[in-house]
């Protein structure tokens, strides 16, 4: 490890305003002390990503998601493990692993993947793919993991390629892109629901069939049914567009909610679940079973195009997080948000 750790480093008064500056730390300030504990691992990170979530925490908007200051953010990682504490089972972790971190209250109750150095539990490791260096790793992040869990809960209520259009809310931010593209190239057709009228053309790419502005979900919120549109839904943006989505579902659809960039609160009539029988299925990319995720990760690699990742994903340094937090928060998310830690 070198002599310092760069960092992204949060710091807030009492109920003032987050700062958030780079600075230099002594790696003695870092979880642990001056070793990883016991059961725990040293990463140097090469890259982390700005997620929804960071972005809240970054500008403060993020309420009770960070309760201790000085903090490091980042609820994601991509580095290499160059040091394991007592106690770590060889299988779990050893120096050299190339490995990724996502959630497991990363970022928000311990130091986070934007800094050069990370401690962490060995059993938040997942081993990075094979076919996936750190930058891609990262531009997939938490975003493509909890795309690939909103897939999976598809699949698992039996919404097959060719059951119906696939509907996918918010569909130009991280988890919606990556939601389109895998949906379309596992062969299902995908409808796109967008605030972003110039859009269209870049969910297109992606491989939506059908671009629909949101608007039209939010018409629909109030009435105990509409037309039955949707086979299945990822949705990350919850409150009215979840409620549209739901009435617009067809008999036995399952709609997977992973997200609440349009609201938390869900005032729907329950005509969908007595009258259709559709599924609202509850996703959490942050405590989800360990053992499930290197599937989950095998399946995500497999199911993006490289080049369409690349072009879904801006690349910023620790210096840039800021910035592009807010920027983010302000306008939506435009893809992906690569953090250049090292
Ligand atoms: N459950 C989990 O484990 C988990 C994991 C990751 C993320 N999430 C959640 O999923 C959501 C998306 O995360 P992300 O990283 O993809 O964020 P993002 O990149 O910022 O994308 C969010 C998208 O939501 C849409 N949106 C913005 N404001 C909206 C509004 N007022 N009403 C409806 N839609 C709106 C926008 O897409 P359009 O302009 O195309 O509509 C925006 O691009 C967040 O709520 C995040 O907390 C949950």
């Amino acid at each position: 490890m070198s002599a310092t750790v760069r960092a992204l480093l949060l710091e807030r008064d009492d109920d003032g305003p987050v700062r958030a500056g780079v600075t230099e730390l002594a790696p003695a300030t870092l979880p642990g002390g001056d070793a990883p504990a016991d059961g725990e691992v040293e990463v140097a990170v090469a890259r982390s990503s700005l997620n929804y979530k960071d972005a809240l925490i970054v500008t403060g908007a993020g309420g009770p998601l960070v309760r201790d200051f000085p903090h490091v953010p980042g609820i994601d990682l991509a580095g290499t493990v160059t040091a394991v504490g007592a106690g770590v089972d060889p299988s779990v972790a050893a120096v050299g692993d190339e490995v990724l971190v996502t959630g497991c209250w990363l970022g928000e109750r311990r130091w986070g993947g934007m800094a050069t150095t990370a401690r962490v539990p060995a059993s938040w490791l997942v081993r990075r793919p094979a076919d996936l260096d750190a930058a891609r790793a990262m531009a997939l992040g938490t975003a493509g993991f909890t795309a690939q869990l909103c897939c999976d809960a598809l699949a698992h209520g039996g919404v097959a390629p060719g059951s119906g259009t696939v509907l996918v809310t918010g569909a130009t931010g991280g988890v919606g892109s990556l939601a389109v593209h895998l949906l379309a190239r596992s062969g299902h057709t995908v409808a796109a629901a967008t605030g972003d009228p110039d859009a269209a053309g870049r969910l297109h790419d992606l491989g939506a069939a059908e671009v629909l502005p949101r608007a039209e979900l939010e018409e629909l919120a109030a009435r105990p049914l509409a037309s039955a549109r949707w086979a299945g839904v990822v949705d990350v943006a919850g409150g009215a567009v979840l409620a549209g989505a739901l009435v617009s579902t067809a008999p036995r659809g399952v709609v997977a909610a992973c997200g609440i960039a349009g609201g938390r609160r869900l005032d729907v009539d329950l005509a969908p679940f007595f009258a259709r029988g559709v599924v609202l299925a509850g996703v959490d990319s942050v405590l989800h079973p360990m053992a499930d995720r290197p599937g989950v990760w095998a399946r995500l690699a497999t199911g993006v195009e490289a080049d369409v990742l690349d072009r879904l994903t801006t690349t910023v340094d620790l210096a840039g997080v800021p910035a592009a937090a807010h920027d983010l928060l302000a306008r939506g998310g435009r893809g992906r948000t690569v953090v250049t830690v090292a």
